[in-house]
């Protein structure tokens, strides 16, 4: 696979979605166009977190061997999603003096600041994923985003700084490495999907992106263009589902089909229907009402919305978020959850799906591709960033395989 194929794959805890891009260029700009997709269903996970790896090794091949079959090309690197509970986020500052002679501004300089902010004594079982500046400030003034080029004494960052278990970590790598994928990158799954579906202008006005997938719900907060809390809340679609198989005593799989189809979570005009559903060992069938099923997804969808804003408030951000809130992941399918979030929320609230790529985008421009498609969108402007588009040779495989020893 050239320079010009970018793959993202997005390991859930409900399905693991491989995406092929294709980078076309006009010589001037490049552009990606997704033209392959696999979706497999995930066995292996539980609420993010790998719990099986050769189920989880069998369902990547599954679904790289489907986005191969579609795209026509074979997939060797990809960027992927890492999620679950381990992650943890903090922010941090950097200060240095300017020295050179002429004070102006340096990208060394920059570095330097960064790893100033950067040098944190970190636990010895914990590694970081990502260091994202926030805002730069050039002796009194503030709110900057690239000081390179500007003349200044005092340099100061504000930075994001991601880590991950460094087990939980080795696991993803290493059952990439038996699916034979090289990693380019990996992505905090927050940040893949706050790429595909956020706004720039969100992203500057301040927004709460809330990724609801089958086993996890992934906060975001931006602010000022850059990323300022992330976190995640262990419930998601998955206890929905639960929910409703107690509340109508019916099979896991049954009820996620009833949820899907019949389900709403708020709804103040509901028309009241009623459907079959066979009951386990063998007893009649019974007649459930739509208005039995909203009495039991209701209190879910509010829990999750409620520990969602708790933690919001938690961190003092409840001011900072005035474009609103973005809702993506499998979850924001759920008829009604909109109307919930606007209850709790007293902002603006949207339901995100992709946009601003273009190929086969019709097969994936549901909220549930949130992810995937973040990772096409973040790993071309990785690639464009590190130069590789222009065929610039970097090897970031063996950098990250060094670094954690896999
Ligand atoms: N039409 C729908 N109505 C209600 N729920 C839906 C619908 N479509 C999908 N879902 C739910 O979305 C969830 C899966 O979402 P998604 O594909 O984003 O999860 P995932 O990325 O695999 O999991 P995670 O991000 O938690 O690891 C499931 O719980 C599923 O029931
Ligand atoms: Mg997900």
């Amino acid at each position: 696979m050239k320079n010009n194929y970018l793959v993202g794959i997005d390991i859930g805890t409900k399905k693991i979605c491989t995406l092929i891009a294709q980078i076309k260029s006009d010589g001037k700009k490049e552009d990606v166009e997704i033209i392959g997709y696999g979706i497999a269903e995930s066995k292996g996970l539980r609420k993010g977190a790998i719990v099986n790896m050769e189920e989880t090794v069998e369902d990547i091949k599954r679904s790289i061997k489907d986005a191969e079959l579609t795209a026509g090309v074979m997939v060797e690197s990809a960027y992927v999603n890492i999620s679950g509970k381990h992650i943890q986020s903090i922010n941090a500052k950097g200060s240095i003096n300017i020295t050179g002679r002429s004070k102006e501004i340096s990208r060394e300089d920059v570095d330097r600041a960064i790893t100033h902010a950067s040098a944190i004594m970190l636990p010895g079982d914990r590694s970081v994923l990502h260091v994202l500046p926030q805002e730069y400030i050039v002796d009194a003034q503030d709110g900057i985003k690239n000081p390179v080029g500007m003349v200044g004494t005092n340099l100061d960052v504000y930075i994001h700084i991601i880590t991950g278990s460094i087990t939980a970590t080795k696991n993803l790598l290493l059952c990439l490495k038996k699916a034979k994928i090289n990693v380019l990158g990996m992505v905090l799954s927050h940040i893949a999907s706050a790429e595909a579906v956020l706004t720039p202008d969100e992203k500057e006005l301040g927004v709460l992106s809330i990724d609801i997938g089958g086993g996890t719900t992934d906060i975001a907060v931006f602010e000022k263009g850059a990323i300022s809390f992330s976190g995640t809340i262990p419930y998601g679609g998955d206890n929905f589902t639960n929910d409703l198989s107690i509340g109508i005593r019916t099979a896991i799989d049954r009820a996620e089909k009833i949820k899907r189809r019949y389900g709403c979570a708020l709804d103040p005009n509901l028309k009241d229907e009623t459907f079959e559903v066979p009951s386990v060992s063998g007893k009649k069938p019974r007649q459930i009402s739509t208005s039995l099923l909203m009495n039991i997804l209701k209190p879910r969808a509010f829990e999750i919305f409620e520990m969602v804003k708790m933690e919001i408030e938690k961190e003092g951000l409840q001011n900072s978020i005035n474009a609103g809130v973005v809702i993506s992941g499998g979850t924001a399918l759920l008829d009604g959850i909109l109307d919930v979030a606007d209850g709790i929320f007293s902002i603006p609230v949207r339901i995100g799906s992709p946009y601003g790529i273009g190929g086969l985008i019709d097969k994936v421009n549901t909220p549930e591709f949130a992810t995937a498609v973040g990772l096409i969108k973040y790993g071309f402007n990785d690639m464009k960033d590190k130069g590789i588009l222009r065929n610039k040779p970097i090897n970031f495989t063996q950098k990250i395989k060094n670094y954690f020893g896999v």
